[in-house]
C-alpha cells in the first residue's frame, strides 16, 4: 500500500496549497440600478417597475403564470400558506431540518409543524417518513429542497395525491434545481424563493413565490399587501394581510443578479459534481448525496463522516480537516428539540398547539428522527460556491481524502 502524506495537524504539507476563489457577490450593475430607482426622485413602495419586472423574469425562469413578490423567504412561504387558507387546527408536515423561516411560516398561520425524518447523507426530508406523519389533521406538505438538492418529488407528489394535500416547496436554498427534469417550485401549488444574501441570488433580504393559479395568485398578492387591492378590482379589505411587500431597491438588485443565476448554477453543479467524484469510495466517508433523478445546484457542499468507522473522535477528524484548510461546517442542529418545539406550550406561538380547533398531537421526541440523529452525529457542509476553481476543488478533495484515510478504523 501507498504510504500515507503527513497529515497537517502533524506537521506534513497542506493539502490545500493555494487561496479558494473569491469574487463580490454585487456588482457595479446592482449600483447602476438602485441609481436608477433613486434619480427618478422617489421610491414606489408597491408594484414599481423593477418589482414587476422581477416578477416576469422569475415567471419566464421557470414558466410559471404569476409571481408575487415579497420582503422575504419566510414571507413568501408565510404567504402561500396564508393564501392556501391554511390555519388553525391544521398541521404542515415539513423537514426537521431546515431554516427558522420554514417553521416560522407555518406557525404565523397559527397551524401546527410536523417534522419529518430526514436522509442523514442529503438532509432532505425522506418521502417514508412525510407519509407516516400524515394525520387527518394534515393540510398540507412543505417541500424544503434543502442546499440545492431535490427531495424525491416523484415519490412526496405521490403521496400528496393518494392523500390529496396541499404541497409549497421551500426553494430559499435551491435555485434552478431539477427532479426528472422538471423545475422544483413547479410540483407544488407554491415554489417559495428568497433573495437574502446568502442565498445563489441576493438582494439583501427579500423573497418572491411562484403559483400556475390565479386566484392563489390574486389572494397571495393581497396577503403580502395588507389586502390593498391593486388591480383596481376596488375590493375593499377582507383579510388579514401583511406588509411583505419587496423593496424597489432590492427588487433592481435581484433583477440584476438573476442574469447570472444560471450560469453561477451550472457552476456550482459541475464543481460539486466534480467534489462528489474525488471523494466517492473513501472510507468513512459519504459524498453529498443527490437522487439519480436529480440536478443538485449545490448551496452548500454537504458530506458525511461515520463516526462508527473512524479512530478519532470527530472534534479531531474536524480539526484536522481545518489543518489541511478544509473548513466545514457540522450540520449538527436538532431542530426538533430547539426550545420552540421543545417547550411548544411555553412558547410564544402556543396557539398553534393549544389552540381549542386543533384536535391532533405531535410528537417531537428525539427518538423519532433517527436519520437527524445520524446527520447531527456527522454531517457538514462547505460553502462550495460560483467563485471556487477547479484546483480548489482538487485541493479540498485532496485534504479530506488525507483526513479519511489516516483516521480510518
Ligand atoms: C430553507 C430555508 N427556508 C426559508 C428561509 C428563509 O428565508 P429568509 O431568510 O429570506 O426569510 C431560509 C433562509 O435562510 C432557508 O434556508
Amino acid at each position: 500500500m501507498a504510504r500515507l502524506e503527513e497529515l497537517a495537524i502533524n506537521g506534513g504539507p497542506k493539502a490545500k496549497k493555494h487561496p479558494y476563489g473569491v469574487g463580490p457577490k454585487h456588482l457595479v450593475a446592482e449600483l447602476k440600478a438602485v441609481k436608477k430607482i433613486l434619480e427618478r426622485g422617489a421610491i414606489q413602495f408597491a408594484r414599481g417597475p423593477e418589482v414587476m419586472e422581477l416578477r416576469e423574469k422569475l415567471c419566464k425562469l421557470y414558466g410559471a403564470k404569476h409571481c408575487i413578490t415579497t420582503s422575504s423567504g419566510t414571507a413568501a412561504i408565510h404567504t402561500a400558506l396564508g393564501a392556501l387558507g391554511i390555519g388553525r387546527g391544521d398541521e404542515v408536515v415539513t423537514s426537521s431540518w431546515s431554516d427558522m423561516g420554514t417553521y416560522i411560516a407555518i406557525l404565523q398561520q397559527n397551524a401546527v409543524p410536523v417534522l419529518a425524518d430526514v436522509d442523514p447523507f442529503s438532509g432532505n426530508m425522506t418521502p417514508e417518513s412525510v407519509e407516516k406523519r400524515i394525520t387527518r389533521h394534515t393540510k398540507a406538505i412543505l417541500v424544503v429542497h434543502l442546499e440545492g438538492n431535490p427531495c424525491d418529488m416523484a415519490k412526496i407528489m405521490k403521496i400528496a395525491r393518494k392523500r390529496k394535500l396541499l404541497v409549497v416547496e421551500d426553494l430559499a436554498q435551491s435555485y434552478l434545481c431539477e427532479y426528472n427534469g422538471k423545475k422544483c417550485g413547479t410540483f407544488g401549488t407554491f415554489g417559495c424563493f428568497s433573495v437574502n444574501d446568502s442565498k445563489h441570488i441576493g438582494a439583501g433580504d427579500g423573497g418572491m413565490l411562484i403559483t400556475n393559479n390565479a386566484r392563489l395568485a390574486d389572494r397571495a398578492d393581497l396577503f403580502a399587501d395588507k389586502c390593498y387591492d391593486r388591480t383596481g378590482r376596488k375590493r375593499d379589505p377582507f383579510l388579514v394581510g401583511y406588509n411583505y411587500r419587496m423593496n424597489l431597491m432590492a427588487a433592481g438588485v435581484a433583477l440584476e443578479q438573476m442574469k447570472n443565476l444560471k450560469r453561477l448554477c451550472a457552476r456550482r453543479h459541475r464543481l460539486g459534481e466534480k467534489l462528489t467524484k474525488l471523494i466517492s469510495g473513501l472510507p468513512a466517508v459519504t459524498p453529498h448525496k443527490v437522487l439519480p433523478k436529480a440536478h443538485c445546484t449545490y448551496w452548500h457542499y454537504a458530506f458525511h463522516v461515520d463516526p462508527g468507522a473512524i479512530k478519532v473522535s470527530m472534534a479531531e477528524f474536524v480539526k484536522a480537516m481545518r489543518a489541511e484548510g478544509v473548513s466545514a461546517s457540522p450540520m449538527s442542529r436538532l431542530v426538533p428539540q430547539w426550545p420552540i418545539f421543545r417547550d411548544k406550550v411555553r412558547s410564544p406561538h402556543a396557539c398553534a398547539w393549544s389552540c381549542p380547533l386543533y384536535k391532533g398531537k405531535v410528537d417531537y421526541s428525539l427518538k423519532n428522527f433517527p436519520g437527524l440523529q445520524t446527520l447531527a452525529a456527522g454531517g457538514f457542509r462547505m460553502g462550495l460556491n460560483e467563485h471556487w476553481t477547479d484546483r480548489d476543488v482538487v485541493e479540498v478533495a485532496k485534504g479530506i481524502r488525507k483526513v479519511a484515510l489516516h483516521y480510518a478504523k
